[in-house]
């Protein structure tokens, strides 16, 4: 069941933390990788990485899939390099901090394009193919923080709501397809997230690190699972809130949230990627 041979994966924003230590984690079982990120030195330092330690074929795509046409030039790319996706991880994402109504608004909206609707688009792009076949693996990210709401992140948290709940249903939809179907839920995992993001939120010990998502996520698959928590900890304090008033809960993360207690200036908000070719074009392979 850990057998990926012969399949190839497709894992977005694997230029860094998760998706890069998923995508390694596929390739890992055998798996050729294509790794999509926004086309920069990290996507490509991102699978020379790859390559140097997997004897698996790496492709590199540069594409922006917080534009709407985002999804669909990546499909695209792929059907001209003619793979077959056997296994998609809807992984890209980025979150940003503060009160709602001081936050930049393109970057509100790039964000519920890339965390909600990039990922319906792609599970809509490639799981019909995956159910024809009779075999697949779907993994999208959402996040312990989807399990309630996330005063100061409200987009944030509302965004990986919809994916734990939309991967839920398609997990139950197709239970007996024979395609693998799951939402990975991770806590604070030390990543570049937070470069973003602005804020870290004092743990009360160490952060996760991908690695240990990525078992989490491999033993999610295993026992069929529609969901998985990463760490047991989370799995106790992501369950919590379904036994307290939604109110309450809401308060008490607002004043752990607060914008007074950030940690860390936030990186500036990127500008957008206009030029079609910069947006998602580029593609290399070895
Ligand atoms: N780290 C955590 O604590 C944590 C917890 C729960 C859930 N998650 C989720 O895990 C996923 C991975 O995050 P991470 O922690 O690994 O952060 P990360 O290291 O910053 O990785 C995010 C990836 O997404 C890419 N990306 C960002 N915007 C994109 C766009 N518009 N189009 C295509 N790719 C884009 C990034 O590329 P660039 O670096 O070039 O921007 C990067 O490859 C996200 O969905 C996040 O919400 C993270």
């Amino acid at each position: 069941m850990d057998d990926f041979r012969g399949q190839t994966a497709l894992v977005t924003g694997a230029s860094s933390g998760i998706g890069l230590a998923l995508a390694a984690g596929f390739a890992h079982r055998g798996a050729d990788i294509v790794i999509a990120a926004l086309p920069n030195e990290k996507l490509a330092t991102a699978a020379a990485w790859l390559r140097a330690r997997h004897p698996v074929t790496v492709h590199e795509i540069g594409i922006d899939l917080a534009f709407e046409e985002g999804p669909d030039k990546l499909a695209a790319r792929v059907a001209e390099l003619d793979l077959t996706i056997d296994v998609l991880v809807n992984n890209a994402g980025f979150g940003v901090h503060g009160n709602y109504h001081t936050l930049d608004m393109e970057q509100n909206h790039r964000e519920v394009m890339l965390l909600c609707s990039a990922v319906e688009r792609m599970t809509h792009l490639f799981l019909p193919g995956m159910l024809e076949r009779g075999r697949g693996t779907l993994i999208n990210l959402s996040s312990v923080q989807g399990f309630q709401a996330v005063p100061h992140m409200a987009v944030y948290g509302a965004a990986k709501a919809f994916v734990l709940s939309f991967t839920t249903a398609l997990w139950a939809e197709y239970r007996a397809s024979g395609v693998r179907i799951l939402a990975l839920c991770p806590a604070q995992t030390e990543t570049d997230f937070f470069d973003d993001l602005g804020y870290q939120v004092a743990t009360g010990g160490r952060m996760r690190t991908p690695e240990e998502v990525v078992a989490t996520a491999f033993r999610g698959l295993r026992r069929g699972r529609p969901h998985v928590i990463d760490g047991w900890q989370y799995r106790l304090s992501a369950n919590a809130p379904r036994f307290l008033p939604r109110g309450l809960v809401a308060r008490i993360t607002e004043r752990v949230l607060h914008p007074s207690k950030m940690t860390r200036p936030a990186r500036p908000p990127r500008p957008l990627l206009v030029d079609d070719a910069e947006a998602g074009a580029n593609t290399s392979a070895a």
